[in-house]
């Protein structure tokens, strides 16, 4: 693997507005070093999942972002994606292949890995995320959780050099995120993460940016942005355990 010039990811002067004129994105400019896990909060529409879908060029606003170095444009694709791998916020938008296996092998193979090697690190992948057993399954019939499970396993076998999760303990059972939260604090590389799981955040974030109307309204340790934008659940709850 070539050194990484730093940093790691560059943002600069972000802006996007969807077809219909819905402006998601605001001027971001954001820059993430290697060793770095970004927690990304903010309220729903205020832009998050738009932001995450520049890095690897899915969309592509006005503005310039650099993933190694590398500038996000159609020509570029390729490469990008070689190295930034996003687990959508909605796992049916991930996972199209007949059996789970194929699904996480297909990554890999796509990268050039022969059909071996792949099957062999899909089948370590689904069970590190807890899925051995379900191969053979139709990703289509897994339950959300399974789903999500397996759409973290199909990205962790492209072994991306960013890993992007948007909403990844959505629908998973506590045991499930707290498997999750271990697995993220393993993985060696730097990681965005997406959440409104503020037991996620913490146990993962090293700085949050926080998203308000297409912009990054603060940013600092979780903690901070928590306390500064009112982001904690049972805060407000009376008798709240
Ligand atoms: N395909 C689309 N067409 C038009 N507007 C869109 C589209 N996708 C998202 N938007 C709008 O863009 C804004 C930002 O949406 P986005 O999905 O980035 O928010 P988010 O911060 O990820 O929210 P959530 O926490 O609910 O996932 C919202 O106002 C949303 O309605
Ligand atoms: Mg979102």
């Amino acid at each position: 693997m070539q050194p990484h010039p730093s940093p790691l990811v560059q943002v600069r002067q972000l802006s996007y507005s969807y077809p219909d004129g819905t402006k998601a994105l605001d001027n971001i400019n954001f820059e993430m070093s290697a060793g770095e896990t970004v927690v990304l909060l903010g309220a729903n529409g205020s832009g998050k999942t738009t932001f995450v879908l520049h890095l690897n060029g899915l969309l592509l606003g006005q503005g310039q972002v650099q993933v190694g170095g590398v500038t996000v444009t159609r020509a570029t694709l390729n490469e990008v994606r070689r190295r930034v791998g996003i687990v959508f916020q909605n796992s049916d938008e991930q996972l199209f292949m007949s059996s789970v296996l194929d699904d996480v092998a297909f990554g890999p193979q796509n990268l050039g890995m022969p059909a071996e090697a792949a099957y062999g690190l899909a089948r370590k992948m689904l069970q590190r995320v807890g899925l051995a057993g379900a191969e053979q399954k139709i990703p289509y019939h897994l339950s959300a959780g399974e789903k999500k499970r397996a759409a973290i396993a199909g990205i962790l076998a492209m072994e991306p050099d960013v890993l992007v999760l948007d909403e990844p303990t959505v629908y998973l059972d506590p045991p499930g995120q707290r498997t999750l939260i271990e697995l993220l604090r393993e993985l060696p590389q730097p990681k965005i993460v997406v959440t409104h799981d503020m037991v996620l955040a913490r146990a993962v974030g090293t700085r949050a940016l926080f998203f308000e109307k297409g912009k990054i309204a603060g940013e600092g340790t979780v903690t901070q942005m928590m306390d500064q934008f009112g982001w904690d659940p049972g805060q407000a709850i009376p008798g709240a355990a």
